[in-house]
């Protein structure tokens, strides 16, 4: 039996960090087993919250991919582009007629991303956001699609137009599943969401000493003043990374802080340097596709043309069933 297949994607914002990994990545790593996977830079979606984005999107998604393969995406699997494949564009014309905007204006994440952009109005792009992230998805006719808790409507959303799609023309798509990662928001240095605008994240790519540097700067138990301080791991984003980087000791940093007997500049250290293990594999590969750019473009070219000739296959599939091919 073929294999069911996986897509998804993240906006390209350069070096990923630690967030991304946990709430992303890895899990998409642990999904190539399993499924046939697809993996794509959003560049156009990109656009949505910021029209400059333009101008690094090339660079961004460079770096992205990089993060990618060095993270263990492997290779095989089509890493792609969006806006190189230009019938995702396509088919969100054709699914922007079979959705009312009262629906898409009822979309939570959308209330949450004008709400952090602070602006007065809504760009018609940011109300289609999900048609095309709904096209992204069905172009390929995949079975599920791991993603975040926030973008659970828009896997919502794209079910939906799969089925009205189908009931409208005649079934050309599957109604893909949501699987959401695993392992919760990693807090950033702040104890809020770990984010490039933030300015609170450790990168995939940091240098240990970079990665020593940020750890030590993280808030932890305000109740904690001094060394000997009973502590509160659970209100610690410092234990959060411990239990994600450093699940053998964490029992024992448990009991070692609650006590007083580990002091938090230890316990960042140790955190420090467990998060710098963790990912020495990654930037020893980085280093390689640092200096073999060919090879990622490489990668990326071939992604694009597998994923193109997918995406002409269903555009095709799309227009006979409408009765316009
Ligand atoms: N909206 C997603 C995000 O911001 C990115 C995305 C675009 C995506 N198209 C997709 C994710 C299709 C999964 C499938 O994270």
């Amino acid at each position: 039996m073929a294999k069911k297949r996986i897509l998804s994607g993240m906006r390209p914002s350069g070096r990923l960090h630690i967030g991304n990994y946990a709430g992303a990545l890895e899990n998409w790593i642990k999904y190539q087993e399993e499924y046939d996977c697809f993996f794509f830079a959003a560049d156009w979606h990109a656009l949505t919250t910021d029209v400059s984005a333009a101008f690094r999107v090339e660079e961004n998604t460079f770096q992205m991919v990089i993060d990618w393969l060095s993270a263990g995406i492997n290779p095989e699997n089509p890493i792609f582009i969006q806006s190189k494949i230009k019938e995702h564009a396509e088919l969100h014309l054709i699914f922007s007629m079979l959705i009312t905007t009262a629906r898409l204006e009822r979309n939570p994440t959308l209330k949450e991303q004008v709400r952090d952009l602070n602006a007065e109005t809504m760009i018609y792009g940011h109300l289609g956001y999900p048609v095309l992230q709904a096209a992204d998805i069905l172009i390929y006719k995949a079975n599920a699609v791991p993603v975040g808790e926030d973008q659970a409507p828009h896997v919502e959303i794209t079910r939906e137009l799969a089925r009205k799609f189908n009931l409208t023309y005649g079934k050309v798509f599957p109604e893909p599943e949501t699987r959401l990662t695993t392992f919760a928001r990693l807090p950033g240095l702040d104890g809020r969401k770990m984010g490039k605008s933030n300015n609170n994240y450790i990168l995939l790519s940091d240098t240990p000493e970079e990665i020593n540097k940020k750890v030590r700067t993280a808030v932890t138990d305000p109740q904690k003043v001094r060394r000997n301080d009973p502590g509160h791991p659970d209100v610690c984003n410092v234990f959060t990374y411990h239990q994600k980087f450093n699940p053998d000791q964490v029992s024992q940093i448990r009991k070692d802080c609650e006590s007083g007997a580990l002091g938090c500049v230890d316990c960042k250290n140790n955190c420090a340097a467990k998060i710098a293990a963790y990912f020495a594999p990654l930037r020893e590969k980085r280093k390689h596709y640092e200096e073999h750019p060919d090879e990622v473009h490489d990668i990326i070219n071939t992604g694009i043309i597998k994923a193109r000739r997918i995406a002409q296959e269903t555009m095709n599939d799309v227009y006979k069933a409408m009765k316009m091919g």
